[in-house]
């Protein structure tokens, strides 16, 4: 029997919770450890734990490219555009490597389709020009790229992802400036990006304060906004996974 994509595909969008959802639940900036958001226990303590990664609603994505939600995940600051800043940071050196900590994304077990999960993940960075606890970027180009992890070698970056158990790890550019920034990291699973709206877009935000004696406070121009950065005609964000593998 001839195996049918288009049943594969109406398979596979019918089932999302098997495809997973995720968070950020662990961050370690040089050796320091802090706790993520966790956004299904955290909001029932009393007080509220404080974090430095920026409240997320759930473990759900964000699919309209064109709200602020893609930013840092939802949560607008008191009808400011912008996610809520979270009451605390972390501390790292310029050079130093940060590594987060995903909860587990269950591993689609469909038969004929690979094993691999299609997910690009991508870190970018913004220089906090006044207090991180206040601040939030809204619709300004603030945002430069300092990692992303595509498909090479045959893997997706969230096979990788998964064959090391759920950490990412990327380096805070030695040559950036001591201060204040915000760190946007996001998986982005492809699977079903054959057209717009498609891409589901899983972003978290990590304030710190950089250490060093570097001078660069990231690229002078080039610089991206979110949203803005991804809309339906950004290559990658619009992307036929099914056609690209089976070629
Ligand atoms: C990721 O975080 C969870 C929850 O804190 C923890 O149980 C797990 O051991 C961490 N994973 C690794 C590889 O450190």
């Amino acid at each position: 029997m001839r195996f049918s994509y288009s049943v594969a595909l109406a398979v596979l969008s019918s089932l999302p919770s098997v495809l997973g959802h995720g968070y950020v639940q662990e961050v370690t900036l040089g050796s320091s450890k802090y706790t993520g958001w966790l956004p299904y226990s955290d909001p029932y303590y009393n007080p509220v734990p404080q974090r430095i990664i920026r409240k997320v609603p759930g473990n759900g994505p964000v699919e309209d490219l064109s709200l602020i939600d893609v930013q840092c995940n939802g949560y607008t600051a008191g009808g400011q555009a912008g996610s809520a800043p979270a009451p605390v940071y972390g501390t790292v050196a310029a050079g130093a490597t940060v590594s987060l900590n995903w909860t587990t994304w269950p591993i689609c077990e469909l038969p004929l389709i690979s094993h691999t999960i299609h997910r690009p993940l991508i870190t970018y960075m913004a220089k906090a020009p006044s207090d991180i606890t206040k601040w939030s970027p809204g619709n300004a180009a603030a945002w430069f790229k300092v990692h992303q992890d595509g498909y090479s070698g045959g893997l997706w970056a969230s096979d990788r992802l998964l064959s090391n158990k759920g950490i990412y790890s990327f380096t805070i550019p030695k040559s950036l400036k001591a201060g204040q920034y915000l760190i946007r990291h996001e998986i982005i699973a492809l699977h079903n990006a054959g057209q717009y709206p498609g891409a589901q877009v899983y972003p978290a935000c990590i304030q710190v304060e950089v250490t060093g004696s570097g001078t660069s406070t990231g690229p002078s121009s080039g610089l991206v906004s979110f949203p803005g950065a991804y809309t339906s005609s950004t290559p990658g964000i619009v992307f036929n996974l099914y056609t690209l593998l089976t070629r």
